[in-house]
């Protein structure tokens, strides 16, 4: 069994860019710096969550759904995704967004409405806790709804990064370039457990590490119990009787600053840093502060010189638009 043999949608531009950052790993002074542009993957204006609903949107419509419904918080990436991607494919999509409505109409939430994704508003509950009442009412009006969970974190969106890395695996072939660590924003946790499923396919042996974003659980689970269950149960998905344990699921758990889409001085200046010296922007929620987190392990002495350490991009930039000069260094 392959990703090839499953249910999918091609939705993205693949693959994406992998390069070199190299002003700012003479900036930082420490190990090789190298990027993977999955902010680039296309559709919707790219991200992490492309790769996944390729997969989550193929079962989808095999299902013989027409609509899908998911959740996130109001500036989410991932909601944005799923209703670019439920868009290409001809399908409805209602998104439960955390928030009372009086959210200002920018960034992610203002695509969402040019999107056409149909927005209900669910207090505190940002993370499900409200689809399966909004997929009873969608039923109750005739429409055969497809709930796509929190993050589109599960073994089908999973699967998406176990093909990132199948992906990466082969660039690095081409460039003849070893890794020595992968860095990436972890927070649903699909994108992880895909790359570590996905890393010992291809047999890379980076080490992943995962900057945890969100210090809150999600559905009651860790981030590394989430990781690693999701990850165990991808590599089943693709034949592999693989597990995996929380114990072995590196995440780094130091950098959730006032806590989840608080931006803080680590944010800002690897916002600043990524774009003046390598024209390349962070997002202040995800990306922002995970190259945040990299560059004070750099800092930390974390990684050898020698170490050629990639950062994975996961997207995020319209979020920069929903933020005004709190963004700027003080
Ligand atoms: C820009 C960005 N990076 C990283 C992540 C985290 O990915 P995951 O939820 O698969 O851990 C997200 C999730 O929403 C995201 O929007």
């Amino acid at each position: 069994m392959d990703t090839e043999d499953l249910p999918r949608r091609r939705l993205g531009t693949f693959p994406t860019p992998l390069m070199e950052l190299p002003r700012l790993g003479a900036l930082l002074d420490g190990p090789r710096l190298v990027i993977k542009r999955d902010d680039l993957t296309g559709r919707g204006l790219g991200g992490n969550k492309i790769r996944k609903l390729e997969f989550l949107l193929g079962e989808a419509v095999e299902q013989g759904c027409d609509t899908v419904i998911t959740a996130g918080a109001a500036q989410s990436n991932h909601c944005r995704q799923t209703a670019a991607a439920a868009a290409a494919c001809g399908l409805s999509c209602h998104l439960a967004l955390g928030g009372d409505g009086e959210e200002a109409v920018v960034g992610n939430l203002l695509l969402d409405h040019l999107l056409g994704a149909r927005i209900h508003w669910c207090g505190e509950h940002r993370k499900g806790e409200d689809l399966d009442r909004i997929a009873e009412e969608i039923r109750r009006q005739g429409g055969s709804p497809c709930i796509i969970p929190y993050g589109g974190s599960n073994a089908t969106g999973a699967v998406g990064y176990v093909e990132a890395a199948l992906e990466l695996a082969a660039q690095l072939d081409e460039r003849e370039w070893k890794l020595s660590h992968i860095v990436v924003a972890s927070s649903s946790g699909a994108t992880q457990a895909g790359l570590l499923v996905g890393a010992r396919m291809a047999e890379l042996s980076a080490e992943i590490i995962g900057i945890q974003i969100d210090p809150e659980k999600t559905a009651g689970r860790t981030l590394p119990e989430n990781v690693a269950a999701i990850a165990t149960e991808a590599a089943g998905r693709l034949g592999r009787s693989w597990s995996f344990s929380p114990g072995e699921v590196r995440v780094e758990t130091g950098y959730f600053g006032g806590g989840y889409g608080v931006v803080g001085a680590l944010e800002r200046e690897a916002i600043r840093l990524a774009a003046s010296t390598e024209g390349i922007f962070v997002d202040p929620v995800y990306t922002g502060r995970a190259l945040g987190g990299l560059i004070d392990l750099i800092r930390r002495g974390r990684f050898q010189r020698e170490d050629r350490v990639l950062f994975w991009h996961t997207g995020g930039s319209p979020a920069l638009f929903a933020m005004g000069e709190e963004l700027l260094s003080r």
